[in-house]
């Protein structure tokens, strides 16, 4: 059986996607951001309209700008923030494409006022953030396909297997940072698909865009 009815079009299928980075306030000027810029998640949104998908984007602070009539962009700041829209909308979608870089944490308080400097060291207390991917891995449905991304430096292989698993995803991207041209703000990315055969697969450096319909082409023969 297989997750979608024919090989090319994606027209009726409903796909949420996560993209950019979360901001994670330490008082009203400052932040705990990274250096995602979005553009992978915006090429896979890009790639999934032109398939006939209607799509939910939702979107951490970016520059990027994206607008079709089968799109729903909802911007969000925080990891909390992000796990609420995507929790509301992923049940009335056919899959799910987590593609954002999530804080994995935040300052535990946020100061109201800025925060003077004082002493020469200072310190800021993080708490966990909810995990988005694996909160909506425990509410994905028979029917519904769920990617996820994996960024490593080392043991990709092993680090996206244990990934996989735990999120109860069907298809993981890994991006191995020690792999020349990819990553943070370039316009191409080299990439490894793992999926839930445990089955591995390489590809080529090649601009996002590409590797976003890659990454769709195989998605689309996956069978459950
Ligand atoms: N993710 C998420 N919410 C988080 C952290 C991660 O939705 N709080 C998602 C990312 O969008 C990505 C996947 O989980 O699709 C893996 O993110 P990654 O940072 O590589 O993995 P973590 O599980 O956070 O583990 P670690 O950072 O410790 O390697
Ligand atoms: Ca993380």
């Amino acid at each position: 059986e297989s997750f979608f009815q024919n090989s090319t079009s994606m027209v009726g299928e409903k796909v949420l996607v996560t993209a950019g980075p979360t901001y994670e306030a330490i008082d009203p000027v400052r932040f705990i951001g990274n250096h995602s810029t979005g553009k992978m998640g915006y090429a896979l949104v890009e790639a999934l309209l032109e398939r006939g998908a209607e799509v939910i984007l939702i979107s951490g602070p970016t520059k990027l700008k994206l607008q079709h009539k089968n799109l729903t962009r909802i911007d969000v700041k925080t990891a909390k923030e992000m796990l609420s829209a995507a929790t509301k909308h992923f049940p009335s979608c056919t899959g799910g494409i987590f593609a954002a870089a999530v804080s994995d944490y935040r300052p535990k308080s946020v100061a109201q006022q800025k925060i003077k400097k004082s002493s020469d060291v200072m310190n800021i207390e993080m708490v966990k953030n909810p995990d988005v991917l694996k909160s909506i891995g425990t509410l994905k449905k028979e029917n519904q396909f769920l990617v996820g991304f994996a960024l490593e430096t080392n043991n990709a292989i092993e680090y996206g297997a244990e990934k996989l698993k735990k999120k109860n995803l069907d298809l993981i991207v890994i991006n191995s940072l020690e792999d020349e041209g990819a990553g943070f703000g370039h316009d191409t990315n080299k990439i490894t698909l793992l999926d839930f055969h445990n089955k591995t697969t390489k590809f080529e450096l090649s601009s996002k865009k590409v590797v976003a319909n890659s990454i769709l082409d195989y998605l689309m023969k996956l069978k459950k």
